[in-house]
């Protein structure tokens, strides 16, 4: 039995949490794969907003296991959080919430970290999410890192503080003026490895090949966006796990030729949260407009998220490296009024039309060349079904589906599970 990705093909906030809530129906394993409480899922259904951030958007359907991946960093004080968050739901999380002993630990002093490196960066800052991401996976790839497997064991703690004192020392290094107190820090931190304890450890690489073997079907559950990935997104503004396909086999132990179908999640606009490059931003009414109506803020962070139109090289770039082979267009419900829509298909660089992502996409390098589309003024929140949709909405769908040569099988009209329309 295959194992299907879910994957953001722009710069995360496409509303993966949604549809994986919308497709948990389908299978019985939901499993994350990369990133950690950087994330912000949003799901909305029966007029209740959830956010979550390292716990799988399955979690609330009950024909469904949720497994937390090796490929995820957990924050224990935020998992608890998100845990108490759950609690009015009656999950058994026992039994539908299993974690990855080989997942990583973010520390106390891997957030301070984070935050003593962004603030000595000044203006080339990442704009992280400060939730100790990048200093976790560094850990992580220089074999220094903490594992969920390693709080079962009696030493663990001696480990923990020569890694903390090390952390401390680097901070000190960085003379950010970060003000803290470790002491209680580290309080929060050892009683929320304590909730943590009590959960379902597993080594999940093989609790999800056997599940592929008694014919169970898994839905792999992506976070961020694939220009994010730290290998093909905008270096050094990304994150730090890839967030591409292939980081679904190594965050997951899933053998590359068992992956199945590949959903590509993409807005039909383009939004960032944080610093790096974005060729179609706009700095307009068109760029407000998408922002405010499209109530564009980081789910984690609270942050405006930068809004331009779509980009259709980068979205080629995604799709090609993802191997897509199932569109999802989200929020198009947005553009609703718009009098236009404008498309970038190809860009100026180097005084040359080009229509792949060059190696270096900063605004002094390249050029968007768009295609201008017409727009609807419909509102599309109430409709439920393709044969509803507007006109310049579907020529708008069929354009982008002749570029992408991939088809749009959801188009979300609306924040709410029921605002989905299948094609
Ligand atoms: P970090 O992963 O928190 O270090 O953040 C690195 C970059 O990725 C920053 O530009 C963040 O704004 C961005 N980022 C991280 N997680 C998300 C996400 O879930 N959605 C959108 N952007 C994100």
């Amino acid at each position: 039995m295959a194992v299907d990705l879910l994957l953001g093909l722009q710069w995360g906030d496409e509303g993966k949490g949604k549809i994986v809530d919308v497709l948990t129906q389908n299978y019985d394993i939901i499993a994350r794969f990369q990133g950690g409480p950087n994330a912000g899922h949003t799901l909305e259904f029966d007029g209740i907003k959830h956010v979550l951030h390292t716990i799988p958007s399955g979690i609330f359907h009950e024909n469904a296991v949720n497994v937390v991946g090796n490929g995820v960093v957990i924050d224990p004080v935020i998992f608890k959080r998100e845990l108490d968050n759950l609690q009015q739901f009656n999950i058994d999380i026992k039994s539908r919430l299993l974690i990855s002993r080989k997942a990583h630990l973010i520390l106390p002093t891997h957030r301070l970290l984070d935050a003593a490196s962004e603030a000595s960066k000044g203006k080339a800052k990442i704009g992280s999410t400060l939730k100790g991401i990048g200093p976790t996976y560094m850990d992580k790839t220089g074999r220094n890192g903490i594992r969920v497997g390693d709080i079962e064991m009696k030493d663990w703690k001696k480990r923990y503080r020569a890694l903390a004192d090390k952390h401390e020392a680097m901070i000190d290094y960085y003379k950010a003026e970060i003000e803290y107190d470790l002491k209680e820090l580290e309080a929060e931190f050892f009683e929320a490895v304590k909730v943590l304890k009590e959960l379902t450890f597993i080594d999940s690489e093989e609790y999800l090949f056997q599940a592929q073997q008694a014919g169970k079907k898994i839905l792999a559950e992506g976070a961020q966006g694939s220009l994010l990935d730290i290998d093909f997104g905008t270096y050094p503004y990304v994150t730090s796990s890839n967030t591409t396909a292939a980081g679904a086999c190594t965050g997951l132990g899933v053998a590359p030729r068992q992956i199945g179908e590949v959903f590509g999640i993409f807005k039909a606009y383009t939004t960032r949260v944080g610093s790096g490059p974005f060729p179609t931003e706009l700095f307009d009414d068109y760029g407000e407009t998408m922002g405010r109506v499209g109530r564009e803020f980081g789910a984690t962070t609270g942050r405006p998220r930068r809004c331009g139109w779509l980009d259709l090289v980068a979205l080629k770039y995604a799709v090609q490296v993802n191997g897509v082979t199932q569109l999802m267009m989200m929020k198009g419900d947005v553009l609703s009024g718009f009098d236009k829509l404008m498309v970038a298909t190809a860009y100026k660089y180097k005084g040359e039309t080009i229509t792949h992502l060059p190696y270096n996409i900063e605004p002094e390098n390249v050029e968007p060349i768009y295609t201008e589309m017409k727009g609807w003024s419909q509102d599309l929140t109430g409709m439920t079904k393709a044969d509803e949709l507007p006109e310049a909405l579907n020529d708008y769908i069929a354009y982008l589906e002749g570029e992408l040569n991939v088809p749009i099988k959801i188009v979300s009209v609306g924040p709410d599970r029921t605002q989905t329309i299948h094609r």
